[in-house]
């Protein structure tokens, strides 16, 4: 009987017909050439890589003419690839390998990570295609095709679940070709089982991935848990007088700041005190439906209470504040036109609806 195909020789037998075999920095042994690569290619996709890895050479075509140049000429290459501290730590290292190597790249990952910005999978890259070395990688694009394959569970990012996933990668590796294996991984996880809708279809894993068996493909890999964020609420009025509406400018900077917006408190007490001191009388306030919007530190419920009263003692009081305070008494249905933060233009805008 045919022995199933190990993974290894699946995603090599794969890469030989369908990964990609005409990439610039392929089909050399220059660890240099590689190493501008992996690093350029590290937060960056390989279309938008080609150019600038073109000119790099062009003007770097080796880690002695890197090591030579003002650093702000690399910097000057590098601008629009971004993620700069890739630049800074390249012709740091370059000057290391110069400095402490004499011209030549260690030949081991474990040589190589001790250089600035290659870490242990760039490591295991560079040492894979520049030297042959039998290493592992696992950069996002592997993990994704690994916690999916085996149904691997937990944030990736996670200590504990890289740890598990680093074990699977070193124990699937194969005893030789470890350069084709290693770029059908990358390949793999670029071109198919991408991070939304992988060609499952085309997949060589298919037969064996768990995920695909076991309809978990968009779960996995899972991701990051969101922390609880702290929630907060506050009390907004909308003082009204007919069909007119009393608005205040935020303060800048701050939340909201510069925006129009309705009168805020932290509770009803405070929102009390204001009327009162503005000469206001608190008056059969009406209690709308709270909103909820979330801002990326806290979790704020908005609790709007809605009076009619004269407007004209609030406009006095708040004209005879220090700068700062603007106001407005506008036509509810316009005040929606105004540039509002989004819950007090829904807030209004349902009001409005329902006016
Ligand atoms: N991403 C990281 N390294 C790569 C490589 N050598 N080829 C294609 N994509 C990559
Ligand atoms: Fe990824 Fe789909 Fe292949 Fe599984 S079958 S490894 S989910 S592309």
């Amino acid at each position: 009987m045919a022995r199933t195909p190990s993974f290894a020789a699946r995603v090599v037998a794969w890469q030989r017909r369908h990964g990609r075999h005409d990439l610039p920095w392929q089909n050399t042994r220059d660890a240099y050439r590689i190493w501008v690569s992996e690093i350029m290619l590290q937060q960056t996709q390989v279309a938008a890589v080609v150019g600038y890895y073109a000119r790099f050479l062009e003007r770097f075509p080796d880690v002695a003419s890197l090591a030579r140049a003002p650093e702000a000429d690399v910097m000057r290459l590098w601008a629009g690839l971004g993620y700069y501290s890739r630049a800074r730590n390249l012709h740091k290292a370059a000057r290391i390998i110069m400095g402490e190597w004499r011209g030549t790249f260690p030949r081991t990952p474990e040589g190589l990570v001790s250089l600035p910005g290659i870490g242990r999978s760039t490591a295991a890259a560079i040492a894979v295609f520049a030297f042959g070395a039998r290493a592992a990688i696992l950069d996002g694009n592997v993990k994704r095709v690994f916690a999916r394959c085996f149904g691997v569970a937990g944030y990736p990012g996670e200590r504990k679940v890289e740890e598990a996933l680093w074990e699977r990668a070193a124990g699937l590796l194969p005893g030789a070709g470890t350069e084709a294996y290693t770029q059908g991984l990358m390949d793999l996880g670029a071109t198919l089982c991408t991070r939304s809708r992988p060609t499952c279809g085309a997949c060589p894993l298919q037969s064996q991935c768990v995920a695909y068996r076991d309809k978990r493909v968009a779960e996995l890999p899972h991701r990051k848990p969101v922390k609880a964020l702290p929630r907060r609420s506050c009390v907004m009025l909308v003082l009204r007088e007919q069909r007119e509406v009393l608005l205040v400018k935020r303060p800048s900077p701050g939340i909201w700041g510069g925006l129009w917006c309705l009168p805020q408190f932290d509770d009803e007490a405070a929102a009390r005190r204001w009327v009162r001191e503005a000469g206001g009388r608190w008056h059969r306030p009406v209690a709308v439906e709270p909103i909820e919007h979330g801002f990326t530190h806290y979790h704020l419920t908005i609790h709007p209470l809605a009076m009619t009263l004269p407007l004209r003692p609030f406009e006095r009081y708040l004209g005879s504040r220090p700068a700062g305070l603007a106001h407005l008494r506008i036509a509810l249905h316009e005040a929606t036109e105004e540039g509002l933060p989004a819950p007090v233009k829904k807030l209004l805008t349902r009001i409005a609806a329902g006016a």
